[in-house]
């Protein structure tokens, strides 16, 4: 079957058909999906079927698999796949029910954040549960260039899930375990971060409560506070983002953290529209 990729948004993302990942990928096939995936920065495929071995030999190709944060929720087989679900069985949550319906990139808070995200489908509702992806090189691209002169060469700190209100419900306080907060000291990186291959600049600062943005360094509060609130107020255009409707068991996203956020949309996601999905991260570089 030969291998199409179309063109889903004016920026980013694409959609590959002709390509069955439950089987290794020959060299030729990884070269033109790798190519693919620098190109357009999310893929999309569907019908396809994985367990999780195929999944995790999927994700290896993208570099070491880094498994989550919250031990809660990582596949009973292959710790490297985080479960997120809304269903409850037995009485007990059978993945995390949301995360993350704000903007955020995978993993960086970390010093060596997530450069793949993989999510797979098992079930889907016909309604809702919709993930949507922001292109942070466009971001950075529109910016005025006196923003752009600003920004560039700063410094951000931050932390997993810090947040000012240390009572709300999802912050570190409340949710990690004294293990996961001592894993999750606050960390340093640009704000503004360069492509290890394909050298292009994107934002690479986030308003969500995991990427936990304390403020940006060595420069006044009340400046830092005004220049976040510029970045994020610009990266809610829609002109940068991508809707993904799932379509039913079989869907496969893929994303690369390091020029791209995304928003789930699960918090509004009622119980009774069930939606099940298996995710890999891998790590990649420091940012710099
Ligand atoms: C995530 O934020 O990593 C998952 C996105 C989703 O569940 O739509």
């Amino acid at each position: 079957m030969d291998i199409t990729i179309k063109r889903k948004s004016e920026t980013f993302v694409a959609e590959i058909s002709g390509l069955d990942l439950s089987t290794p990928l020959s060299d030729a096939d990884w070269s033109m999906l790798h190519r693919a995936y620098l190109d357009h920065k999310v893929l999309i495929f569907h019908d396809q079927h994985l367990d999780p071995s195929a999944m995790a030999r999927f994700g290896e190709r993208f570099g070491e698999i880094s498994p989550h944060t919250v031990r809660q929720y990582r596949h009973e087989d292959i710790e490297g796949i985080t479960i997120l679900s809304n269903r409850i069985e037995m009485g007990r949550p059978k993945g995390i029910r949301d995360a993350g319906s704000h903007w955020h990139s995978d993993y960086s808070y970390r010093a060596i954040p997530a450069n793949v995200t993989i999510l797979y489908s098992l079930e889907t509702p016909d309604e809702g549960g919709d993930t949507i992806v922001c292109d942070m090189q466009a971001a950075w691209e529109t910016l005025p260039d006196a923003t752009r002169a600003r920004l560039d060469g700063l410094q951000q700190q931050l932390q997993y899930r810090w947040c000012a209100d240390r009572d709300h419900p999802e912050s570190r306080w409340r949710l990690l375990n004294a293990d996961e907060q001592l894993e999750t000291p606050p960390v340093t990186h640009p704000v503004v971060r360069t492509h290890p291959e394909t050298g292009a600049k994107s934002l690479y600062v986030f308003s969500g409560l995991t990427s936990g943005v304390q403020r940006i360094l060595d420069i006044p509060d009340d400046e830092s506070q005004s220049l976040l609130k510029t970045i994020f107020t610009h990266c809610e255009d829609p002109r940068f983002h991508y809707r993904y409707k799932w379509g039913g068991p079989g869907d496969i996203v893929l994303w690369d953290n390091r020029c791209t956020m995304h928003h789930a949309t699960t918090d509004r996601l009622p119980p009774d529209k069930p939606r099940t999905l298996w995710r890999i991260n891998t790590i990649g570089d420091k940012p710099v």
